[in-house]
C-alpha cells in the first residue's frame, strides 16, 4: 500500500477526470458503494475456491463478532445495492460506474499492490448481445481516452448453467490423464476449480492446457447464437480481438461472454482490464433473475504504463508573492486573492521569512513571475514583476506595473487572455 504524494496525484486526476468524462457519454452514473462489506457477500458472489475468498481478502471482526471485509472488487457491492434499493423497479437498464480503492493480500510485485484503484462500469438488466458490445466498446474506449495504446483484446465465453457442467466433466477428465505433470497448485485446482488450471502460468501446465478441450467447442445453441452476435457486433465496431479459450477470469460468477485487455511491458501483470457477463449474481443474491454485465481496469499497472510514453501533465505557472513589512503583507492579501479568483496559482511565503528566503522559496517553486509589494510600491501604488524566464537584462525581466493593470498585464504574459475572452 502506497502513499501518493502531489506530483503523482496530479497524473491520477487526470486520469479519473477523462474516465468520467468519457463513461459521462455513455450514459454511465457514478455509484459509491461503503469500503466495508459482510464476508460473507465476497465469499458467495466470487466464490469460495477462488484465490481471491480464499487467501486474499483482508477480512477481520467487527465490535460485535460479524466478520467485515475491505471490498477486494466492486462488483458485489453494486449488486448487494441495487438489490437492497430494488433499483430493476425504478430502470429497466441501470448503468453504473465506480472508482476507488480495492484490496487484495497478493504478493505485491510490478503492478500489482494491496491496495489498488479501479475503475469499474456494471449494466445491469439486459441478456442481449447488444450490452456485451456496449460494454466492450465501453472499455476500450475507456482505456483509449487515457491514452493507452498497444492493448490486445481477448474474447471468450464460459457457457451457462446448461452447458458448462458437460464441458466441466470432459476438462477434468482431460486433466486427470495428465495429472501427474500438473504444478501442486492446479492439482489442487483440479478438485475445487479445473477451469482455472486453463490459466495457469507454470509452463508445464500451459502446455497441458493448450491441448485441453475448448469450451467454444460444446456451447449450447443459446449460448453458441449470443457468442456469434457478440463477435458480429464487434466487427462492426471494428474492434479486433482474439479467442482466447485459456481466459477464464478469477472470479466465479462469470457467464457467456468474458473479455480481458492486455497491455505489452507489464511483465506478468499484463492485464489491464478484465470482466464479463454475471447473469446468474443477481438471484444468487436474492434479487429477482435479472442478467447483467461489466468490467473493472486497474488504475495503477495503466499508470505504470502511462509514464513510460506519456510526457508529465504541465504545471500550473505559478505566480509568487513576495513582501516587505507588515503593511505590504497585508496589502497583497487581497492582491492575491483577486488574482487566484482569475484562474491563476499564487502561492506565497507563509513562514514569512527574509526577501532573500522569498525569492529562494519562488524559485524553489518554478515560479514564472515574482512579484514584489514593499514600501516603495505601496506608496506608488504599483507591483514589481519579475519574469523569471525573461533573458537577464532584457527589458521585460522587470517592470513596475500600476495595481489596477496587474491582473490584465499578468494574464496577457500567461497567454491567458484569448482564452478568456472566448
Ligand atoms: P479482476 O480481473 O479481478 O476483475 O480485476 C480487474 C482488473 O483490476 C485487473 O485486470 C487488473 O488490472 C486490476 N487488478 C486486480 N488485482 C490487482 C492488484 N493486486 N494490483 C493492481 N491491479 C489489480 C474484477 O475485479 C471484476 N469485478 C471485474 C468486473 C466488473 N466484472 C464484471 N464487472
Amino acid at each position: 500500500m502506497r502513499d501518493v504524494y502531489p506530483d503523482q496525484a496530479q497524473w491520477w486526476q487526470r486520469m479519473e477526470w477523462k474516465l468520467a468524462d468519457t463513461l459521462r457519454r455513455y450514459g454511465y452514473g457514478e455509484i459509491r458503494t461503503p469500503m466495508l462489506e459482510p464476508t460473507e457477500l465476497f465469499a458467495r458472489s466470487i466464490g469460495e475456491e477462488t484465490d481471491i475468498v480464499e487467501k486474499e481478502m483482508y477480512t477481520f471482526q467487527d465490535r460485535d463478532g460479524s466478520s467485515l471485509t475491505l471490498r477486494p472488487e466492486g462488483t458485489a457491492s453494486v449488486v448487494r445495492s441495487y438489490i437492497e434499493n430494488n433499483q430493476w423497479k425504478k430502470e429497466p437498464v441501470s448503468r453504473y460506474y465506480y472508482l476507488g480503492p480495492m484490496f487484495r493480500h497478493e504478493r505485491p510485485q510490478k503492478g500489482r499492490f494491496r491496495q489498488f484503484s479501479q475503475v469499474g462500469v456494471e449494466l445491469i438488466g439486459s441478456l442481449e448481445p447488444a450490452a456485451d458490445v456496449e460494454m466492450i466498446d465501453v472499455m476500450v474506449e475507456c482505456i483509449g481516452a487515457i491514452g493507452l495504446k498497444d492493448t490486445s483484446l481477448q474474447l471468450n465465453s464460459l457457457g451457462c448453467a446448461k452447458c458448462r457442467p458437460g464441458y466441466r466433466d470432459s476438462l477434468v477428465s482431460y486433466l486427470q490423464k495428465n495429472r501427474e505433470s500438473l504444478c501442486e497448485n492446479c492439482q489442487r485446482r483440479l478438485e475445487t476449480n479445473p477451469l482455472r488450471v486453463l490459466d495457469c502460468k507454470e509452463e508445464a501446465c500451459s502446455h497441458i492446457a493448450d491441448g485441453a478441450p475448448k469450451i467454444l467447442d460444446v456451447l449450447c445453441e443459446n449460448c453458441a447464437g449470443h457468442f456469434q452476435t457478440v463477435r458480429r457486433g464487434l466487427d462492426s465496431l471494428a474492434l479486433e480481438y482474439h479467442i482466447n479459450h485459456r481466459m477464464v477470469r478469477g472470479l466465479d460468477y462469470y457467464t457467456r461472454t468474458t473479455f480481458e485487455l492486455l497491455a505489452a511491458g507489464l511483465g506478468a501483470q499484463n492485464a489491464v482490464a478484465g470482466g464479463g457477463r454475471y447473469d446468474d449474481l443477481v438471484k444468487m443474491l436474492g434479487g429477482p433473475e435479472i442478467p447483467a454485465i461489466g468490467f473493472a481496469a486497474g488504475l495503477d499497472r495503466i499508470l505504470l504504463k502511462l509514464q513510460e510514453t506519456i510526457p508529465e501533465p504541465a504545471a500550473l505557472p505559478t505566480i509568487f508573492m513576495v513582501t516587505r513589512g507588515g503593511e505590504a503583507w497585508r496589502a497583497s492579501l487581497e492582491l492575491m486573492r483577486e488574482l487566484r479568483r482569475t484562474g491563476v496559482q499564487v502561492c506565497s511565503d507563509v513562514r514569512q521569512g527574509s526577501m532573500k528566503s522569498q525569492m529562494k522559496q519562488a524559485d524553489r517553486r518554478g515560479a514564472r513571475f515574482v512579484l514584489v509589494l514593499g514600501e516603495d510600491e505601496l506608496a506608488s501604488g504599483q507591483v514589481t514583476v519579475k519574469d523569471m524566464h525573461a533573458e537577464a537584462g532584457s527589458d521585460q525581466k522587470q517592470v513596475q506595473i500600476p495595481r489596477e493593470e496587474l491582473h490584465r498585464h499578468l494574464l496577457q504574459r500567461l497567454g491567458l487572455l484569448e482564452g478568456m475572452a472566448r
